[in-house]
């Protein structure tokens, strides 16, 4: 979307005839009781409880949540705008992550399409849906960058680099708020879990945390984004939801966000958990003092402060201050002209295209080489043609509840197309497919082999489909090991040495350690968690009829013991050499990744050739642009997501040994060849310098142009004051 239309659209949201002044009066007529109301937040259970909406009649709620439908929404609001004291509406938040009824890929399938716009159109739909449902305001985007797939949560999110974590933010605010209200979470640092393990404290530099935990938020406060939550951990001691540098030094004062922040689910209450609370008012006291505006579901803003506030331990001015930034919201939004928002969803079936379209644009190619058998040896195994026996197995195979991934919010099982599904449809009536479940997920019974072992013999292809249940990532699934859970593993070998060969199809939220199917298997298509149109997706994509085109937003190590493993890592004073044991690496595993970062395989090939440079010395105020011809080389006609990297060569801090400034997506015909332009601004090469200020060091960078973060040709530039 033009930035013009954006502003446009914005305008439109916003207008609203409470003005300014009004608000102004209408803090000045609120009792100390109605004020801290405005900064309480209430999770219901699909309908306001009756206690509930007592609260809101004597204004003592600002927000309720996981209120399901506008059958639901709509009587609780009128409670408000029509028999509270001062008839404020209120706001009906949910965490739509990637849909609401119809679900989309999770967000970081997404980001692996390195589409930002198909992340805006997904977030729009999901937004138009939910507001029909009399949602005004979304939990989403997750904007954590996440460097440990240990960490459930990484599905929630763009994966590990802060650029395309930064587009994909800014992407999903504009999207979601054409019609609701977005939230950028988890102020932040959440994704640096230690050990990957859920709530776990955090250990981020502060050069770290303005470098790769920020920037995708401060990508999401530039795009307009209304919310921002904070996020439970500690960072180095100080919890993000009690941490006045994050919500008030940098956000508001630094950054000038003007939006309001919410906290958490109980992340207020919490504080005194963590260590730096002694009561429930004292933990109150320090969120609210830290900029924390809006209190989820601890309740102890409403029930706990006054007596502080009229003690003046709390400055009423800091209360006025969180209540106007929550009535400004709501008067941006348009609740006092509009309170009900009646809306009507897109139909279903134009959400089903897109969602089937983008779910194409996400699925991975791994790897796909030569079946191993007979005259048909060497041709890679995919695409599979739609005749002849094909044999689908697995316990993900024709399951209809996983697809939707861990945060599925009023998806049903019932709208998914299952991957055996998908595959029917694709075929000829007269097509034999055989299917056998094979096992269950996380379980240990082997009953089934026999049964999927007799189907991949009498197939020419056993598709495998195996993975993780959706819960088993997002909130509070952090896992110590990456295997294919449960006896899937054996399953897989049992198929295979049957001989016929396999195609693996991986179903699941996170990178997985995937050491014996790279080794022994053809084919890897990943296909995260896709949603409802995961099954046409994934047979559009194994049929050929969608050319794979997404990559891997996220590093797959090898082994577990590789982890944190990502691309943009520092070089050390001892970069690994293989002829030199005193080097930084392992013993007993090479130290690169399985697959890297930006990694996806095509149906074509492609070429890179003749990487020019538009200048070799660039002054700080100038861009660069890095001109690369691609060609595809193959038969097929296919996208190719061509991506720039740089590495500051010398400078006064440690500089990753690449970083993702630039990419764009290119759809080229057989033979087809074209020169691709690739711009570098030299105010885009910041980073914290020795004094922790952002600068641009002169000096030589190197540009790297290639199809993932570990290849591509070379060129250099200098860049001069
Ligand atoms: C999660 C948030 C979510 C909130 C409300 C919390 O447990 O951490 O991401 O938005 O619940 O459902």
């Amino acid at each position: 979307m033009s930035r013009l239309c954006h502003m446009l659209c914005l305008t439109a949201l916003l207008a609203s005839p409470a003005t300014a002044q009004n608000l102004d009066s209408l803090v000045a007529r609120m009792t100390l009781e109605e004020k801290l109301g405005q900064l309480n937040l209430l999770s219901a259970n699909g309908q306001a409880s009756p206690q509930q909406i007592q609260l809101v009649r004597a204004g003592k709620v600002g927000g309720l949540f996981n209120v399901i439908g506008a059958e639901n929404t709509t009587p609780v609001q009128r409670v408000a705008v029509t028999e509270s004291r001062l008839n404020i509406p209120l706001l009906f938040g949910l965490d739509v992550i990637h849909g609401y009824r119809t679900i989309f890929p999770i967000p970081l399938a997404e980001a692996g399409s390195f589409d930002p716009d198909a992340a805006e159109a997904t977030a729009r739909a999901a937004g138009q849906e939910a507001a029909a449902f009399g949602i005004n305001w979304t939990y989403a985007p997750m904007v954590d960058i996440a460097r440990d797939p240990r960490w459930g949560r990484i599905a929630e999110g763009s994966g590990e680099d802060p650029y395309l974590g930064s587009l994909m933010a800014a992407a999903r605010v504009r999207g979601f708020q054409q019609t609701i209200f977005a939230t950028a979470k988890h102020f932040a640092g959440y994704g640096a879990a230690e050990a990957g393990r859920e709530y776990n404290e955090t250990e981020i530099s502060p050069r770290t945390m303005r470098e790769t935990y920020l920037p995708p938020f401060k990508a999401a406060v530039d795009a307009g984004v209304a919310s921002l939550m904070s996020a439970f951990n500690d960072i180095a001691g100080v919890p993000a939801s009690g941490n006045a540098w994050l919500t008030d030094t940098l956000l508001r004062r630094e950054w000038g966000f003007t939006g309001f922040v919410v906290s958490d689910w109980t992340s207020v209450a919490e504080l005194i958990n963590h260590g730096v609370a002694g009561s429930q008012a004292e933990a109150g006291r320090r969120a609210l003092m830290a900029g924390v505006d809006m209190d989820m579901q601890s309740s102890i803003y409403g029930d706990s402060l006054a007596p502080l506030v009229r003690s003046n331990r709390i400055p009423m001015r800091v209360v006025d201050s969180a209540v106007m930034r929550i009535l400004r919201a709501k008067q941006r939004l348009g609740l006092f002209r509009d309170p009900y928002r009646a809306r009507t969803a897109p139909p279903s079936a134009e959400l089903r295209a897109l969602a089937r379209r983008v779910a194409g644009e996400s699925i991975v190619l791994l790897k796909n080489e030569g079946a191993g058998r007979g005259a048909a040896c060497c041709a890679p195994a995919l695409p599979l043609s739609k005749s002849g026996t094909i044999a689908v197995i697995g316990p993900l195979a024709d399951n209809k509840e996983e697809p939707l991934g861990p945060w599925h919010t009023q998806g049903q099982a019932s709208d998914v197309v299952t991957v055996l599904q998908g595959i029917k449809a694709k075929l000829p009536a007269a097509a034999q497919v055989l299917y056998a479940r094979g096992s269950g997920i996380d379980d240990s019974a082997t009953a089934g082999f026999a049964e999927a072992v007799a189907a991949a013999r009498q197939a020419k292809v056993a598709i495998l489909v195996l993975g993780e249940r959706g819960e088993m990532s997002g909130e509070a699934a952090s896992r110590s090991s990456l295997g294919l859970p449960g006896v899937q593993q054996q399953l897989l070998e049992a198929v295979a040495a049957t001989g016929t060969p396999v195609v693996l199809v991986l179903m699941n939220g996170r990178p997985l350690i995937l050491e014996w199917a790279s080794d022994h298997v053809p084919a890897i298509v990943e296909t995260w968690f896709l949603g409802v149109e995961a099954g046409n997706a994934t047979a559009d994509v194994l049929f050929g009829d969608v050319n794979p085109s997404g990559r891997l937003p996220v590093t797959f190590p090898r082994v577990l013991g590789q982890i944190p493993l990502y691309y943009n890592h520092r070089n050390t004073g001892r970069p690994p050499d293989p002829n030199n044991k005193f080097t930084s690496k392992y013993i007993d595993v090479p130290v690169t990744p399985r697959y890297p970062f930006g990694l996806g395989l095509s149906y074509t090939t492609f070429s890179y050739t003749n990487l020019k440079l538009s200048a070799t010395r660039a002054r700080v105020r100038d861009t660069v642009t890095a001109t690369v011809t691609v060609t595809n080389t193959g038969n097929r006609e296919g996208m190719e997501v061509v991506q720039l990297y740089i590495r500051d060569e010398v400078a006064s801090v440690s500089r990753p040994v690449r970083e993702l400034k630039a990419f764009t997506r290119l759809s080229l015909k057989p033979g087809e060849s074209r020169a691709v332009d690739l711009r570098i601004a030299m105010r885009d090469l910041w980073f914290y310098g020795l004094d922790m200020k952002p600068v641009v060091e002169p000096g030589t960078f190197r540009v790297f142009v290639g199809p993932n973060s570990a290849e591509g040709l070379e060129a250099t530039f200098e860049c001069i004051r």
